[in-house]
């Protein structure tokens, strides 16, 4: 096994190590609303839920790095955050994942994601902020806390107010994901993702069978 300490290494070298082991990580595709109402769209995946009660999830959002035009500036995302206080987790399956992508380039403030990548905006319901139309399970969310890491970065925690899920991918008799057909995309290091199709269950033994409840 190679060992490599943290200490030492660059921003970017941790990085790349943390990010090519942490995979696949789901991808949140946030839309916000803008002071002005323009609606835009950011994916994150540094990204995960956080709890049920109260249903939390949480997103590490980074200043914009060297490799961009907005060097030093805030995303978007994180301001219209903080200015609403409401956003969409829109989830990333195969057929919006390219466009998803494109959202993630360095758009001016001015410019509207889902429109310049061609992903369309529908109305939600508890919150002001549009879903993605085409996105097949997106999450009405409301700003829980932020927690400012570095001047760099911040964690942002989401509550869940409400979900949208696309008609066959929920069974409402028994309130349940139907998992084997949402295929959401994951990301791995770098511009590299897969596909989730290629499925297996693991269900877990329960040690003491005389006490607890069995997990399906
Ligand atoms: C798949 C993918 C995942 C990303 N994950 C993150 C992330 O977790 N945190 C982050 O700060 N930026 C992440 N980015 C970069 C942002 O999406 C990108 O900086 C975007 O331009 C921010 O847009 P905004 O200024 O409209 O918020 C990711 C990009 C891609 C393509």
């Amino acid at each position: 096994m190679t060992h490599i300490a943290m200490s030492g290494l660059t921003e970017m070298q941790k990085y790349w190590l943390i990010t090519g082991s942490v995979g696949p990580r789901p991808i949140a595709l946030v839309t916000s609303l803008a002071r002005d109402g323009l609606c835009n769209a950011a994916p994150f995946s540094a990204f995960n839920y956080m709890g049920e009660d109260p249903p939390l999830f949480a997103i590490a959002v980074v200043r914009y790095g060297s490799e961009s035009h907005r060097l030093g500036e805030e995303k978007d995302t994180l301001l219209n955050i903080k200015e609403r206080e409401e956003f969409v987790v829109n989830m990333v399956d195969e057929p919006i994942v390219e466009r998803a992508v494109q959202c993630g380039s360095d758009f001016p403030s001015h410019v509207s994601e889902p429109e310049a990548v061609g992903l369309t905006l529908a109305p939600s319901t508890l919150v002001k902020v549009p879903r993605i139309a085409e996105a097949p399970i997106s999450w009405e969310c409301r700003l829980f806390r932020i927690l400012d890491i570095t001047n760099q970065r911040a964690i942002v925690f989401g509550e869940i107010l409400a979900m949208y899920f696309r008609e066959d991918l929920i069974d409402e008799e028994k309130l349940r994901v139907r998992v084997d057909r949402f295929e959401p995309y994951g990301r791995l290091g770098g511009p590299n993702y897969c596909r989730t199709t290629d499925r297996i269950r693991l269900p877990v033994p329960t040690y003491l069978s005389s006490a607890g409840v069995p997990r399906e």
